[in-house]
């Protein structure tokens, strides 16, 4: 009988000042996404106390970097377990004091009813379905946004919704500004979210992020 038996190797990519381990199985960190964690990092300066949450953080890096130097709780959460493995790995090696807690599963089920956090990244799969193959080099379950790209993405507006402080924000990954608007739209559809989007700094064509408050 012959087995086939995949051969996957660990790589290492600067990301900022951190070193970041991922494989071929997991989205490999894009170093644009830098924008993201300095985004958070400059808004943990003046956020309320509390801890950080990280939605779809694949390898852990956006929040890591975000976190270098802060003392906060951190929590990561992905739904892959090999992301999750890695994230184990490179908080080992990240400059983060606070405590670190990696939750592997369906972020829908993984947060308490009584849990609030000061500030949440998010960095959920935007790309519709039909253009997945598109990224061949990308793993689908790491990318795929169902139709029209936004089912994870209304998701984590509906868990930031929940979770956010009064006082918190949360800063989201889109594809690009047509997201942006459909994300605007969304939210004045459904105010019981208490979210507004308050700005948008786009990247030329890699993505978009938005600042999310109340
Ligand atoms: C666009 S990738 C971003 C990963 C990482 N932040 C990065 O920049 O490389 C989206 C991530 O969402 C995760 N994901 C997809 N569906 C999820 C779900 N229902 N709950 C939690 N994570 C999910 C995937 O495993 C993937 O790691």
């Amino acid at each position: 009988m012959t087995v086939d038996v995949e051969q996957v190797r660990t790589e290492l990519i600067e990301f900022g000042p951190l070193s970041i381990q991922y494989d071929s199985r997991v989205l490999q960190p894009r170093r644009w996404t830098t924008a993201q964690s300095a985004w958070a990092s400059a808004l943990l300066r003046s956020a309320p106390d509390g801890p950080v949450l990280e939605l779809c953080a694949g390898v852990g890096h956006i929040g890591l970097l975000a976190m270098v130097g802060q003392d906060r709780p951190l929590v990561l959460l992905d739904s892959s377990e090999i992301a999750c493995e890695h994230a184990a790995a490179n908080v080992a090696r990240a400059d983060v004091h606070g405590p670190v807690d990696i939750r592997c599963g369906d972020m829908a089920e993984l947060i308490g009813d009584d849990e609030r956090f000061a500030l949440i990244i998010a960095d959920p799969p935007w790309v519709p379905s039909g253009d997945t193959g598109e990224h061949v080099d990308d793993p689908v379950h790491a990318i795929d946004g169902g139709a029209d790209g936004l089912d994870l993405v209304r998701t984590c507006l509906e868990l930031i919704g929940t979770h956010l402080v009064d006082d918190g924000s949360a800063v989201l990954q889109l594809g690009g500004l047509d997201q942006v608007a459909a994300v605007s739209d969304h939210l004045t559809d459904h105010p019981e979210l208490r979210l507004r989007l308050a700005e948008h700094r786009a990247y030329d064509d890699r993505g978009v992020l938005v600042l999310l408050v109340r």
